[in-house]
C-alpha cells in the first residue's frame, strides 16, 4: 500500500492527576508495587465537566495548528474524512467524529465516523486512512485517539484502576508521494470476553474487568510478534527502524520486547509514567510527545504496535 504521511500532531490530558500515593491512601496498594510492576506513576483524570468530546476537541485543534505551522498547502478546509477511535465516548450518538466535524468547523462533505477497538483504536483509524488514500481519497485526513478510562474503572479494584488514565491525541495524516515512503500492516483478532471485558448496565456493572496476567501473556506474545512480522514483510532489521512506538500499558511488556533487539534500547520511547495506559489515546499521545522531543522527525521509518480488548492487536511499519 501506499504511504502515509504524519503532517501534525497534537495532544491533551485532564488537569487533574491522580498519583499512586493518591490511590494508596483508598486502596491497599502502594507506590512502589505499581512502579515495579508497571513502570506507572500518575495519570490524569477527566473532571465532571470534561469528557472523550472535549479531550478530542482541544487535541484536534492543537494537530490541525500543526499541520499549519508545517505544511503550507493544509487548510481545514482540506480535511476530507475524521476517524475518531473510542471505547468511552461521551455521546453514545452522535460519534465523536461528528462533533469534531461541527466543533472544529470542518466541511459538511466528509466522512466521519467512529471506530471501537480499545487499546488498538488508534492504529485501525491510521490503517482506514490508509485504505482511503490507496481507493483514491484526496486531501487530509483527521485521526483522534481519546478516551476516559476512569469512567470504566471501579476503584477499588486495585488489579484494574491502577493501570489507567485519561487523555486524547490526534494526528493530520495525509497520502505520501515519496519515493522512500513505505507502509505495512498487520491486525489481528481473537474475540474473547475472558480476559477483558466491560458490559454495560443494567446487564454488567460498567466497569472494566481484567485478567491481568491473562492479558500480560497475550499483549508481551502480540508486540513481539507484531514487531517480527513487520519486519519480516518489509524484509528489514531493527536497525532500518528508527522507532518503535509501543501502546503504553505497561514498561514489563515493552521490556520484554526490547530485550530481544540488545543494543536498540534507546528505540523503545516510554511515557506511562506520567499518563498510564490511555487505550486508544495511548499511540496518538505517544507519537505527539516523541515529536515534541524531537524524537520523530520526517522521513524517518518506524514500527506502530498496540493490543488491547477484544482481544486484538495491530501493527504498521512506515515511512512518516
Ligand atoms: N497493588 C498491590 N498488590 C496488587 C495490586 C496492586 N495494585 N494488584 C494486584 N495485586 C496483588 C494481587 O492481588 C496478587 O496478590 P496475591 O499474590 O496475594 O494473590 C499479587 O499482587 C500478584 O498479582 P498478579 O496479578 O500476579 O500481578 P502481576 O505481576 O501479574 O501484575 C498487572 C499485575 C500489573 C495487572 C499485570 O498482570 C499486567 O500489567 N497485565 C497486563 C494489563 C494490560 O496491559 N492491559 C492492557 C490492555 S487493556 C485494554 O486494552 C483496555
Amino acid at each position: 500500500m501506499s504511504g502515509i504521511r504524519i503532517v501534525g500532531t497534537g495532544s491533551a490530558v485532564p488537569e487533574t492527576i491522580l498519583t499512586n500515593e493518591d490511590l494508596s491512601r483508598t486502596l491497599d496498594t502502594s507506590d512502589e508495587w505499581i512502579v515495579r510492576r508497571t513502570g506507572i506513576r500518575r495519570r490524569h483524570i477527566a473532571s465532571d465537566t470534561e469528557g472523550v468530546h472535549t479531550l478530542a476537541i482541544e487535541a484536534a485543534e492543537k494537530a490541525i495548528a500543526a499541520a499549519q505551522a508545517k505544511d503550507p498547502g493544509f487548510s481545514r478546509e482540506k480535511i476530507a474524512a475524521v476517524f475518531a477511535a473510542t471505547m468511552t465516548a461521551s455521546y453514545v450518538c452522535p460519534s465523536t467524529a461528528c462533533i469534531l466535524q461541527e466543533e472544529l468547523g470542518l466541511p459538511e462533505d466528509i466522512a466521519a465516523f467512529d471506530i471501537s477497538a480499545a487499546c488498538t483504536g488508534f492504529l485501525y483509524a491510521l490503517q482506514t486512512a490508509g485504505h482511503f488514500f490507496a481507493a483514491g481519497k484526496k486531501g487530509y485526513i483527521l485521526l483522534v485517539g481519546a478516551e476516559c478510562m476512569s469512567r470504566l474503572m471501579d476503584y477499588t479494584d486495585r488489579s484494574c484502576c491502577v493501570l489507567f488514565g485519561d487523555g486524547a491525541g490526534a494526528a493530520v495524516v495525509a497520502p505520501d508521494e515519496r519515493a522512500e515512503s513505505c507502509f505495512y500492516e498487520i491486525a489481528g483478532t481473537k474475540g474473547s470476553r475472558k480476559e477483558l471485558s466491560c458490559l454495560r448496565q443494567p446487564q454488567g456493572d460498567g466497569f472494566l474487568h481484567m485478567d491481568g496476567q491473562a492479558v500480560y501473556r497475550f499483549a508481551s506474545l502480540s508486540l513481539r510478534n507484531a514487531v517480527e512480522k513487520l519486519l519480516d514483510m518489509a524484509g528489514l532489521t531493527l536497525d532500518d527502524i528508527d522507532q518503535v512506538v509501543c501502546h503504553q500499558a505497561n514498561a514489563r511488556i515493552i521490556d520484554s520486547v526490547k530485550k530481544r533487539y540488545p543494543g536498540h534500547e534507546d528505540k523503545f520511547f516510554m511515557h506511562m509514567e506520567e499518563y498510564a495506559n490511555t487505550s486508544a489515546a495511548s499511540v496518538a499521545l505517544v507519537l505527539d510527545d516523541m515529536y515534541g522531543k524531537g524524537l520523530l522527525r520526517p522521513g524517518m521509518r518506524i514500527i506502530a504496535a498496540a493490543f488491547g480488548a477484544g482481544l486484538s492487536w495491530n501493527a504498521v511499519l512506515m515511512t512518516i
